[in-house]
């Protein structure tokens, strides 16, 4: 089937939990546009989804915890960075819908108790720290093993969990259905910050609704890491994406842009360009942006208009995804980007 009508009616046929405020709402920045003489920009505030702080993932926890849910799980595994904003909002979500949910945040000895680590404590989750060189993907697959001994039915979260990445992606697609009804046209180009699921999401729903909208993925880490998703990944979690909802694409369908240029330093720590990025849209819209992912997704964003790929005759949305309680773990980052 590639009909997109019934595609949609098969989106909305998927098991479902209610967890965010949707529509999230779509802001115009003039004084931002103005300032850079360039593109109408929008940013669709997925920052705003309302849950413990809120971002995309409160949007695809939706999906994913309604196919947990359909699976018959009992208990849900999630792990990444301390700070991570995942496991944050699962937290969030399992505490909402009454499931156990175990988080495996990377703790060093000098991690400190603040922002999404901080509220994790608060949510009630059972959190089992592992060491910084310990593989997430093991120790994830270990504890869920430890569950289903002791006899219970874990759901897996997060990198190296390929369905539930996939249904991350899938609640991306019903984003795309969600933004259409806010603008009067496509937009040029949709940048959001990536690791797979919301741009392949994006990318799926954009053709859906016959969009040549281009997605642009922008990389908050680089290939070393172990929940980096190479391009043909991405291609393929878009592919299944669309498959969930009946969509029989071929292989070529989706061609990614994952940009990897704005990492800076590494995975989690903040960038000069980041930085910049952060005082410019706080100064002009008072929007704000995370040190570890949004402000990077931004710089690529501001770097592109100022190169004159997008001008004065096209739209861009940025596609806002949260993270802020990370700014209050990287107080120093903050305190560089207000002196920018
Ligand atoms: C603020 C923020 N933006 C973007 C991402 C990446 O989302 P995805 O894996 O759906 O591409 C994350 C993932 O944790 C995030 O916390």
């Amino acid at each position: 089937m590639t009909d997109p009508v019934r595609a949609r009616e098969a989106l909305a046929d998927l098991p479902r939990v209610s967890l965010a405020e949707l529509p999230t709402p779509l802001t115009d920045c003039p004084r931002l546009s103005e300032t850079l003489a360039g593109p109408r920009i929008l940013v669709k505030r997925d920052d705003c989804t309302g849950l413990a702080f809120g971002g995309n993932k409160v949007r695809q926890h939706e999906f994913v915890l309604g196919d947990a849910l359909a699976a018959g799980a009992d208990c849900l595994v999630q792990g990444a960075a301390a700070q991570s904003n995942h496991s944050r909002q699962l937290a969030a979500a399992g505490a909402r819908l009454g499931i156990e949910t175990h988080l495996l945040p990377k703790v060093a000895d000098d991690t400190v108790l603040q922002g999404n680590y901080l509220v994790d404590h608060l949510l009630g989750a059972q959190i089992h720290p592992i060491r910084p060189d310990q593989s997430t993907i093991e120790a994830k697959q270990a504890l869920a093993e430890e569950l289903r001994a002791a006899g219970r039915t874990p759901y897996v979260i997060g990198m190296g969990a390929e369905r539930a990445l996939v249904m991350a992606a899938v609640a991306y697609i019903n984003a795309a259905l969600e933004l259409a009804n806010q603008v009067d046209e496509p937009p040029t180009a949709i940048i959001t910050t990536s690791q797979g699921s919301t741009q392949a999401g994006l990318l799926v729903g954009c053709r859906m609704l016959g969009w040549d909208t281009k997605v642009i993925g922008i990389c908050p880490m680089p290939p070393s890491h172990e929940a980096w998703n190479a391009p043909e990944a991405i291609a393929q979690m878009a592919r299944d994406a669309a498959a969930v909802i009946g969509l029989d694409w071929p292989a070529d369908s989706f061609e990614i842009e994952l940009r990897q240029d704005f990492v800076g330093q590494g995975y989690g720590l903040a960038s000069p360009a980041g930085l910049a990025a952060m005082a410019l849209l706080g100064r002009t819209e008072g929007i704000l942006l995370d040190p570890v992912y949004t402000s990077k997704g931004f710089s690529g964003l501001l770097a592109d208009v100022r190169a004159g790929r997008w001008g004065t005759e096209d739209t861009v949305i940025f596609w806002h995804t949260g993270g802020l309680p990370a700014l209050f773990a990287q107080p120093e980052a903050v305190l560089e980007a207000s002196r920018s």
